[in-house]
């Protein structure tokens, strides 16, 4: 963890999910919410986004999308509006996901341009930032987290709390998380570019790993400098293992 950053853990709920199913999951979070230290975020479908967001109204948990247009509103037939997401309750937004790099062919401009979107409507972003395995057996991981991390944030990223998500695209929903000595190197190279670009306000920006995180792992994984956090996906769609890895993180 990084001192005076207070841990983050967010649950990628992706393409899961029935109505009922978010709801009971976002009621087995809310009720164990006043016994956990870090602050949590869930991050259903767009569908079920705001019954969530109602559900969890009054309490510590806030609620995400998992991607929005790069316009507010207008002829995107399938599409969701930054300002939709904040209106339906939603706080964060996670923009860049692997899934959505590679499925829908989201470059580094496009997500740039989501960024801006979120921020201008008040939303948090969550920015994910990984390599490809043949990225990193070809040892260009830094690299090309590096050349994400310039191509897809905006001015005044930092200054309103957006959050990076490190997550190895070979590490994600494969049961093989990255190792604790390439997580650490990796968080020590995406905060010391960000205070280079942004200034010392980014000491205090979230960076969140992501990619196979468990009850088994995730305390190992949490304690490392500079990882103020877990973004989640499998493990989030069980309350109980959810609610074991924000227990992980050792209160300051
Ligand atoms: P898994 O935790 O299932 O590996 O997914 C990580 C992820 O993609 C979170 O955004």
């Amino acid at each position: 963890m990084t001192p005076g950053i207070r841990p983050f853990i967010a649950g990628n709920w992706k393409m899961n999910g029935t109505w009922r199913g978010s709801i009971a999951l976002a009621d087995a979070v809310r009720e164990a919410a006043p016994s956990i230290y870090a602050d949590l975020l869930v991050c259903p479908p767009f569908l079920h986004v705001h019954s969530v967001a109602q559900r969890l109204l009054g309490c510590r948990v806030a609620v995400g999308g998992q991607d929005c247009h790069a316009q507010p509103a207008g002829a995107h037939t399938g599409d969701i509006g930054a300002p939709m997401l904040r209106d339906a309750g939603a706080t964060h937004v996670i923009l860049g996901h692997s899934e959505r790099r590679a499925n829908h062919a989201e470059s580094s401009d496009i997500v740039l341009a989501k960024c801006r979107a979120a921020l201008a409507a008040g939303l948090l972003p969550i920015i994910c930032v990984g390599e490809t395995r043949a990225e990193r057996d070809a040892g260009a991981a830094q690299a090309v987290v590096a050349e994400q991390l310039t191509e897809s944030l905006p001015l005044g990223f930092v200054t309103a709390g957006g959050i990076i998500a490190y997550e190895p695209v070979w590490a994600i929903g494969t049961g093989l998380s990255a190792t604790e000595d390439d997580v650490a190197a990796m968080h020590a190279m995406i905060r010391h570019r960000l205070v280079d670009a942004y200034g010392p306000a980014a000491r205090t920006t979230r960076l969140l790993y992501g990619g196979s995180v468990k009850p088994a792992n995730a305390a190992a994984l949490l304690a490392l400098p500079e990882v103020d956090g877990a973004l989640v996906g499998g493990a989030s769609l069980v309350a109980a293992d959810f609610l074991a890895i924000a227990r992980a993180v050792a209160a300051e």
